[in-house]
């Protein structure tokens, strides 16, 4: 009973911090301390607003208590739609979201700081909140689940570094039409509702704030889905080939050049990795005139590729099932709102044989970074990561083979200079 006499009380925790604070402060240290700076104040202002206190906060993170759970998760709602609308107000590169998650315990107060499971379980939960986004631990649901016009999706129990007992962990869900609504989610554990939330999401037509990926309007009969951040927002960006002038206003005769300024280089970047194909994809048929803007891709310009076994490839939609051995690559490059163009990743579907993963047609999805590492391949390293790829291709339907193809405007069928048409 060492510890007896030290004062404790029952606090919730809030946890935030900066979405890929490195990359931000490789690319503009002072920029990036600047915005930190400022976004710092809006968090300390509205923390003092709900009745709370930061304790603590080092580099790019924040902590702080407050008396009343319904409180804390009001603040955080309130802090995520601030600095969002300040973000609207930031080029892209220079836009900043923290994560934020909230926990309620038992904890030690020792000269006005925090100690205890209770601060580094809040302190763990964050990693799995989407940037912009909010999560909480069932401690914090059970006290607010009636009192706030949200709502909330069960993600499952998760296990935290030095914590005995798995936490259960839900996101907030902000959108108008979620409030009140409890979905089923993606925990470990329950996977195989996945589909069923996905499409409850699709139905609500759910927008929740952070680096959303959308389908593009020419989709027809699908909504937008969000709630998972992309991992194309993860993607780091190693090299900046050039900059041009007035990005916003790219032809696609500009992103051709653009592109074939900057293809070797960035098919020696991917080369890097120990994937066959990422250096031998560009000699393949290429199916688009030009590099196309591509939002479902993390907004960048992408070209698609298809090797000799997926020739039925530019049969679009009349493809059908793709035959074993049939590959189609994406790369791409960005312009950035100053007009820096620098390398995105490389996406590859490749059809193994039946079995291989028949919940996605048998495709293995790979990602590759800019810099040549692997973020993932279906059955392979870093399996989890790419899952998010099946999960929206898997809404092109079963009868085009899991595939969306290239909108109407920019199809061709023999563009590629290497490549002659049959
Ligand atoms: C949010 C939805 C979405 C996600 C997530 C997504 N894709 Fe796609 N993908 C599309 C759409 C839509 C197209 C076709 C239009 C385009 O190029 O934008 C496409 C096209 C492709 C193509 C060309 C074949 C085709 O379907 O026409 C490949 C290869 C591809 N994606 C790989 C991947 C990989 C690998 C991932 C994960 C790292 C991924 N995609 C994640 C929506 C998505």
């Amino acid at each position: 009973m060492a510890h007896e006499n030290i004062p404790r009380r029952l606090v919730a925790i809030l946890a935030a911090d900066v979405v890929g604070y490195s990359r931000l402060m490789g690319e503009d240290e002072e920029e990036t301390l600047k915005t930190l700076r400022a976004y710092r104040e809006v968090i300390n202002g509205l923390v003092g607003e709900h009745d709370g206190r930061v304790f603590a906060g080092a580099g790019d993170s924040v902590m702080a208590e407050f008396p009343s759970p319904v409180q804390a998760v009001r603040c955080a709602v309130r802090i995520q739609e601030e600095l969002e609308r300040r973000n609207a107000g930031l080029p892209e590169g220079r836009r900043m979201q923290f994560r934020i998650a909230i926990n309620l315990g038992d904890v030690m107060v020792e000269e006005g700081n925090l100690f205890g499971d209770a601060v580094n379980i809040a302190a763990r939960l964050q990693s799995l909140a989407s940037p912009g986004g909010i999560c909480i631990s069932d401690s914090i649901y059970q006290q607010i689940r009636n009192k706030l016009p949200l709502g909330y999706e069960h993600l499952g129990e998760h296990s935290v570094k030095n914590i005995a007992e798995p936490v259960v962990v839900y996101r907030v869900l902000t959108a108008p039409e979620a409030a009140g609504k409890l979905l089923a989610g993606k925990g470990p554990r329950a996977r195989s509702r996945r589909r069923a939330t996905v499409a409850a999401i699709m139905v609500l037509g759910v927008v929740v704030a952070g680096i959303a990926v959308w389908l593009r309007p020419w989709m027809p009969g699908m909504e937008p889905e969000s709630e998972e951040p992309s991992a194309f927002s993860q993607v780091v960006r190693p090299t900046r080939h050039f900059r041009v002038e007035r990005p916003a206003e790219l032809a696609g005769a500009d992103a051709l050049t653009i592109y074939d300024r900057i293809r070797d280089k960035m098919v020696a970047s991917y080369g890097r990795s120990n994937d066959a194909f990422s250096t031998v994809y560009h000699t393949w048929r290429r199916y688009n005139a030009a590099p196309y803007l591509s939002a479902t891709h993390g907004k960048r310009y992408v070209n698609n590729y298809a090797n000799d076994a997926a020739r039925a490839y530019g049969r679009f939609e009349k493809a059908g099932t793709l035959p074993v051995g049939s590959v189609l690559a994406k790369d791409s490059f960005e312009v950035t709102d100053r007009g820096d163009v620098v390398t995105g990743p490389l996406t590859l579907m490749e059809k193994m044989p039946a079995g291989f993963n028949p919940e996605g047609r048998d495709w293995r999805y790979t990602m590759i970074m800019p810099d040549g590492a692997l973020f993932g391949t279906t059955n392979g390293e870093s399996s989890e990561r790419v899952e998010f790829c099946v999960e929206c291709h898997i809404a092109a339907g079963a009868e085009r083979d899991h595939l969306f193809f290239i909108p109407e405007q920019h199809r061709t069928r023999f563009l590629n200079p290497q490549k002659s048409p049959d």
